[in-house]
């Protein structure tokens, strides 16, 4: 018998860097290391591997399932670092100890984290970066923006955005809200996706306040400066503090804007994808045709908590391999980056939700003539809108969005509970409607007998965490389709489904146990996309909810 050997290829999410691949690589990192080592930030190189302890208290940021764990030849776990911040501030706190302040430090190394599968993400990041550990306040803020200013604008030119947010705004309403930890997650979730109409519902939950009035206008404030008059109106009469970390933040954006950079900032009182991990002013940085983020830092100042010392930091740090991604396309001139930036790309589910779109566009005055005669083509363009039509299947309108070769898309939320992924998800268009349910043979007990049960469904990840909330263990089989076959050849107990007019179910005997939760057609938004081009965005996001509703 010959053993499969992986001797020819390399682990997914890792690849091999090649000539050209190399030289892009180095000539993004020496910019950046001239820049840094022009501000006197010093360079420090921590282990590959550590002690898993090191990362565990910060658990939340990095969860256990993300890193990269092996044992070492006394049994105690070890993890490749997911994140250089952290073993730096370990750095500080241990053979930095007690070293005047602050402290320049700067890093150029990979980190290394486990993302879901077949997504396209990368599992080793070459990341640089600063930390300024030991000074709070305006001044230090500054000093590290306006490396990231310098960093951005010398790797990629004038199209750069830099993106202003302070955390401790959402932290600050949140410990005001009376909510258990399990609604206060539900919360940062939907603040984080913008996810606007699940949000305000969460919050009518509560009983009316200016903490939840505020809470639901936070994920609307961002844009440029003008954001700041409605930030304070909203705020008014509110706790103090809000107020000053509002005023600080503006303060913040005009000194920046001062050194000529108005075009380049933008601000998002929404910005909290971190929360966690930063304290108060936090930052992105955005360039175009890369649908994530390149850059992102912030204030930490609890972070060194954790090793012993008690001091202020900031810092951020920079993907590499994206800036050099992009170094090469430009340096190519490949036409791909002009060309999605000229318009606006909306990917929208086959089948149901297709033509009901269709409709909705109609109704929205777009000629879809298009759409409706599309024939075989997949890529469809808007006559006299400036915008494109991408047809694809549910699961990979949330692969083109989250990567951003597409702004927009229109899919179920059933998809995106099962897929997941990192995005906006701005409107709940209404139609598509249907809901999950757990559905058995009629007159099936699913809750008796001490045997384990099996379930069949096109959708096991919604199936796991619904078994999970009641602590039941069940086997899992995925069907691709006619999901109602499965328990009807007795090969399972029951199934997780859709159910819409209920007649599938019907027609073959089958009955709902339980209901597990609604769906809809959803809008959701490439992140950078968002930011880019927000006024396109906002006024499509306008047009489409006047029609829904
Ligand atoms: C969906 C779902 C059910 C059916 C429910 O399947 O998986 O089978 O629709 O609709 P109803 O309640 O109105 O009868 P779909 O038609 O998408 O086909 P598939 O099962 O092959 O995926």
């Amino acid at each position: 018998m010959t053993i499969k050997r992986y001797d020819r290829i390399t682990p997914e999410g890792t690849k091999d860097l090649l000539f050209g691949e190399c030289a892009a690589r180095r000539e993004i990192t020496e910019r950046i290391r001239t820049i840094f080592e022009e501000e006197s930030y010093h360079e420090v190189i921590t282990p590959g591997f550590e002690f898993y302890d090191v990362f565990s208290a910060s658990e939340m940021y990095f969860p256990q399932e993300s890193m990269y764990k092996a044992v070492d030849s006394r049994g105690r776990i070890m993890a490749a670092r997911p994140d250089s911040t952290i073993p730096i501030a370990r750095i500080k706190a241990t053979r930095l100890k007690g070293c005047p302040l602050p402290v320049r430090l700067y890093y150029a190394q990979c980190v290394y984290r486990q993302n879901p599968v077949l997504r396209g993400h990368s599992n080793e990041m070459m990341q640089m970066g600063v930390e300024l550990i030991g000074e709070s306040g305006f001044r230090a803020d500054m000093e590290a923006l306006t490396l990231g200013v310098k960093v951005l604008s010398a790797c990629q030119g004038e199209g750069y955005r830099l993106e202003l947010g302070h955390v401790g705004i959402f932290n600050l309403l949140m410990e005001r809200l009376d909510a258990d930890e399990d609604k206060k997650n539900q919360i940062h979730e939907m603040m984080i996706s913008k996810n606007y109409a699940g949000l305000s519902e969460k919050l009518d939950c509560f009983p009316e306040s200016q903490t939840v009035e505020i809470l639901k206008g936070l994920p609307r404030l961002f844009g440029g400066e003008e954001v700041f008059a409605q930030a304070r109106a909203l705020f008014d009469g509110y706790d103090r503090r809000l107020v000053e970390m509002c005023a600080y933040l503006e303060e913040i954006f005009r000194a920046l804007r001062d050194t000529g950079l108005s075009e380049h900032l933008i601000v998002d009182f929404g910005l909290v994808n971190q929360a966690d991990y930063y304290t108060s002013l936090a930052f992105q940085g955005y360039i175009p045709a890369i649908g994530e983020p390149v850059l992102s830092g912030g204030r930490y100042d609890n972070l060194l908590k954790n090793f012993g010392e008690d001091l202020p930091a900031t810092g951020f740090g920079v993907n590499v391999d994206l800036l050099s991604a992009d170094w090469m396309r430009r340096k190519e001139e490949k036409p791909r980056a002009e060309q999605k930036n000229s318009c606006l790309r909306i990917a929208l589910t086959k089948g149901r939700l297709e033509t009901k779109t269709t409709e909705l566009f109609e109704k929205m005055g777009f000629d879809c003539t298009n759409l409706r005669e599309k024939g075989r083509k997949l890529l469809l363009p808007i006559p006299g809108q400036n915008i494109e039509v991408v047809l694809a299947k549910a699961a990979d309108v949330i692969t083109y969005v989250e990567h951003g070769v597409c702004d927009m898309g229109i899919v179920g939320l059933d998809t995106i509970m099962e897929y997941g992924g990192t995005f906006y998800e701005v409107l709940d268009l209404g139609f598509g409607r249907c809901r999950f349910a757990l559905a058995a043979p009629k007159g099936a007990d699913m809750y008796s007998g001490y045997a384990e049960k099996r379930i069949a469904s096109k959708y096991p990840k919604v199936t796991r965490a619904f078994f999970e909330e009641k602590q039941m263990d069940v086997q899992i089989i995925k069907i691709e389709g006619s999901v109602e076959l499965a328990p009807l050849l007795s090969l399972v107990d029951g199934i997780v489904d859709l159910v819409e007019t209920g007649t599938t179910l019907k027609e073959n005997g089958l009955e709902v146990l339980e209901e597990i939760r609604s769906v809809s057609a959803r809008l959701i938004v490439n992140e950078a996309s968002m930011k880019m081009k927000k006024k396109e965005i906002d006024s499509l996001i306008e047009a489409m909810q006047k029609e829904v509703e």
